[in-house]
């Protein structure tokens, strides 16, 4: 895999709930901070993940340094906090316009999702780190969903400026202030989808089991992603139960052996995509020294 993140700058780690985002994403940035680049890791995640995992507490505004390794940072963005911002700076730019889309936009399901991703975006354009890894990719739903407003915006934007212009012949002022914030966040989106998209700056890799579900989902979040024209490139199956420890125990076997089938349908569904097994281990992934170990296994 040490090809693909070759001259990234963004790693997204995506996938369903309880896969191995966070300990794919954290390992990742620990062994690229040992190879002596400056990178943060960033989750958008309700629970503490990142905390949990590094073993320390990290920040929800400020980055924080990552004690035991050098070169790693790592932030944990508040989607509930990002909400209110992101929230304010829509409501602020649509009721100065018609009330349009502001609050229904806020009540969808994938709000927070949205604001997370809101602040993803403030890191795209950042140049403090050389490499940021975001733990939980946004899903082609999130970024829909989140095109919405600023399809509109632009709606409404050229709307404006049509009347700007008729407003000139006749005289009456309409927009100022308004038109400019629509504009900017127009291009802030677009900017974000264009970076998204850029194989030669990002790197999308999407983390699965060898289970039915996972598999659905990952083909779905695939097919989603494309229809924005972002190509997920790899897959990371998690969670694979070593053949040395099997040692004829018929459980171990059982699970192993679904397991196999599952590998041959991602094997044989995901074709093009490179993959990546990470054996299930004896214990859960927390600190350092684990994550290096699964950071080994990724890349060497
Ligand atoms: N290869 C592995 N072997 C053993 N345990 C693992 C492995 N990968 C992940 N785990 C454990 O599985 C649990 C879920 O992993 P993780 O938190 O990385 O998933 P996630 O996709 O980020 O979950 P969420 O969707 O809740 O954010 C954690 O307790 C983690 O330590
Ligand atoms: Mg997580």
């Amino acid at each position: 895999m040490q090809d693909l993140i070759n001259n990234k700058k963004f790693l997204f780690f995506g996938g369903k709930g309880g896969v191995g985002k966070t300990t794919m994403a954290s390992s990742t940035a620990v062994w690229l901070a040992d190879q002596g680049y400056d990178t943060l890791v960033v989750a958008t995640d309700p629970t503490v993940s990142l905390s949990a995992i590094f073993e320390q507490q990290i920040g929800e505004t400020e980055v924080t340094r990552i004690k035991e390794v050098k070169n790693l940072c790592g932030l944990n963005i508040n989607p509930k906090k990002a909400s209110g911002v992101f929230q304010a700076r829509l409501n602020h730019m649509v009721d100065e316009l018609t009330g349009m889309f502001g609050k229904e936009v806020m009540s969808t399901p994938c709000a927070e999702e949205m604001a997370a991703f809101d602040q993803f975006v403030s890191y795209l354009n950042s140049d403090e780190h050389d490499i940021i890894v975001f733990d939980t990719a946004p899903t082609g739903h999130t970024l829909r969903e989140l095109s919405m407003p600023f399809d509109w915006a632009n709606y409404i934007s050229r709307q404006l400026q049509n009347r700007l212009v008729l407003g000139k012949l006749l005289n009456i002022k309409v927009g100022g202030d308004t038109l400019d914030n629509l504009n900017i966040e127009q291009k802030r989106y677009e900017n974000a989808i264009k970076i998204l998209a850029d194989t030669k700056t990002t790197l999308f890799t999407l983390v699965l089991l060898a289970e039915n579900l996972p598999i659905e989902e990952t083909a779905r979040a695939i097919e989603n992603l494309s229809q924005l024209k972002i190509n997920v490139p790899a897959l990371i199956i998690n969670e694979i139960i070593p053949t040395e420890v099997l040692k004829g125990n018929w459980f171990l076997e059982k699970r192993r052996s679904t397991q196999d089938r599952y590998l041959d349908i991602i094997g044989k569904r995901f074709k093009d995509l490179y993959k990546k097994e990470v054996p299930l281990f004896e214990t859960d992934i927390t600190g350092i020294e684990n994550m290096r170990k699964i950071g080994k296994i990724l890349y060497g």
